[in-house]
């Protein structure tokens, strides 16, 4: 009996895929589909599939084609497969001429010719691009103008920068760039908002009424009230409205906070985070926020999603770089909960170790520098032979993630949400309270 193997996505199953599996089939006697696990497709770059794994087995199981399935969750499990089945050929497409030959070694090796004018990236764009509107000044727009070229079906189409000095060329070269954020709003879909934090109310607010989806930097409000009219008017528009902040979509992190529910490191009792970004030359910013905006929602995030909320009592240390006390540039947080308490440092005039550490009564996670762009962690405990480590990819720091989640989201692929509103309510409430110097004891 001729046994042969062949790997794919396999989303959105098309006429591709069917004349590819019928010819591999026709190779041999017993055909093996191995299916990509989600995990594994993200790892390998392939961030914007559809439909979740069990979907994709399914829609192969009922062509009725393949002997049997299996799931491909690591690199270098073809190998495996190849010796643990038997494996008399092994076949894939021709876009992957010469990708698998390694495999020449423990079994025929066949590249079948791929069918011309279907894939499932065509299909996923069909819908056309979504056209995505940068708004605000600051250099981070580089980087998401970037990491949106990685994502199918999102397009960057214009731009609205008052100051457009940190700017790249990229950006600044966007096929549109409009001379007022209303005309911006007119030629786009959606906007990615990152301007200043006291403005970010009145443009997600405008974005909304005018039918756009928003994607706001965290602060989009500077009060809870606020953060909750822009909700509600979001639901009433029918438009999608989220917050940015990129670390909540790196899958560490994702995994790190399932893991914490497990129960892995007991009842959590203490989180300290401490985010800073020392400015050796204060006129170089960039168009960076003051810490307790640029760093406060990204330290805030672990606390408020592991904790909850609602604190007992709030104690905020901060240190500011002028006399008119208008710059903070270091900030220590200490929220004291009924059994738990959260220490977060935020900083641009003082440097620390960038670490994240979550302590329970049976351990600790311990997340090193700089633990918002996190791709490995571990979990601690007395006694180091129980350690363990975990180590997930990250790629483009979580912002490509964000941007999957966003358009699949406003295409109603999905409907998942990796920052919950009250999650994104209580961040607003503590920026608008600091905006007004309320309960800051200046150090
Ligand atoms: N395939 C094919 N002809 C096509 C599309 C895919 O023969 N028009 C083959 C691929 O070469 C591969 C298998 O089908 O052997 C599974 O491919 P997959 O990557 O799942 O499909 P694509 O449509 O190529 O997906 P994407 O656009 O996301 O890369």
């Amino acid at each position: 009996m001729i046994k042969v193997i062949t790997y794919g996505t396999f989303d959105l199953l098309h006429y591709g895929h069917v004349r590819l599996l019928q010819r591999a089939r026709a190779l041999g006697d017993h055909l093996i589909v191995g299916v990509t696990a989600d995990a594994f497709d993200k790892a390998r770059g392939k961030i914007n599939v559809h439909q979740s794994l069990m979907e994709r087995i399914e829609a192969v199981r009922a062509l009725g084609i393949a002997d049997e399935i299996i799931v491909e969750e690591y690199e270098g499990q073809k190998i495996d497969d190849i010796r643990r089945y038997h494996i008399d050929i092994f076949t894939v497409g021709s876009d992957w001429e010469g990708t698998f030959d390694y495999l020449k070694e423990y079994c025929q090796v066949v590249y079948l010719p791929r069918t011309e004018g279907v894939s499932s990236s065509e299909i996923r764009s069909e819908e056309g691009h979504l056209r995505l509107g940068l708004a605000g000044s600051s250099s981070f727009m580089n980087k998401v103008a970037k990491e949106a070229g990685f994502v199918n079906g999102l397009e960057v189409a214009g731009l609205y920068a008052p100051d457009d000095r940190y700017l790249s060329e990229a950006v600044k070269e966007l096929p549109y760039v409009a001379d007022s954020y209303e005309a911006l709003l007119e030629k786009v879909d959606a906007v990615y908002i990152k301007a200043q934090p006291e403005e970010h109310f009145e443009m997600v607010k405008k974005a909304i009424e005018a039918g756009k989806h928003v994607l706001c930097e965290s602060p989009s409000a500077l009060s809870e009230e606020g953060y909750q009219l822009l909700l509600k008017e979001a639901e009433e528009c029918q438009v999608v409205f989220e917050e940015g902040l990129k670390t909540a979509y790196a899958t560490a992190y994702s995994r790190l906070r399932l893991l914490i529910k497990t129960g892995i490191i007991g009842q959590v009792v203490s989180i300290d985070a401490t985010c800073t970004s020392l400015n050796e030359d204060p006129n170089d910013m960039k168009g960076r926020w003051d810490p307790f905006f640029e760093w406060g929602p990204t330290a805030m995030l672990p606390v408020f999603q592991i904790m909850g909320t609602e604190y007992q009592e709030k104690h905020v240390y901060t240190h500011f770089a002028d006399a008119q006390k208008k710059h903070d540039d270091f900030s220590r947080i200490d929220l004291i909960y009924k059994n738990s308490v959260a220490s977060l440092k935020v900083a641009s005039g003082v440097k620390s170790e960038g670490e994240l550490i979550v302590s329970g009564t049976k351990g600790y996670i311990y997340v090193p520098a700089p633990w918002w762009n996190t791709d490995y962690f571990e979990v601690r405990y007395e006694d180091p032979k129980n350690n363990k480590r975990y180590f997930y990819q990250l790629d483009g720091e979580g912002i490509r993630y964000e941007l999957v989640c966003f358009l699949q989201n406003v295409r109603k692929w999905s409907q998942q949400r990796y920052i919950e509103p009250e999650v994104s309510r209580a961040i607003c409430r503590e920026a608008g309270e600091f905006l007004k110097r309320k309960g800051i004891r200046e150090i």
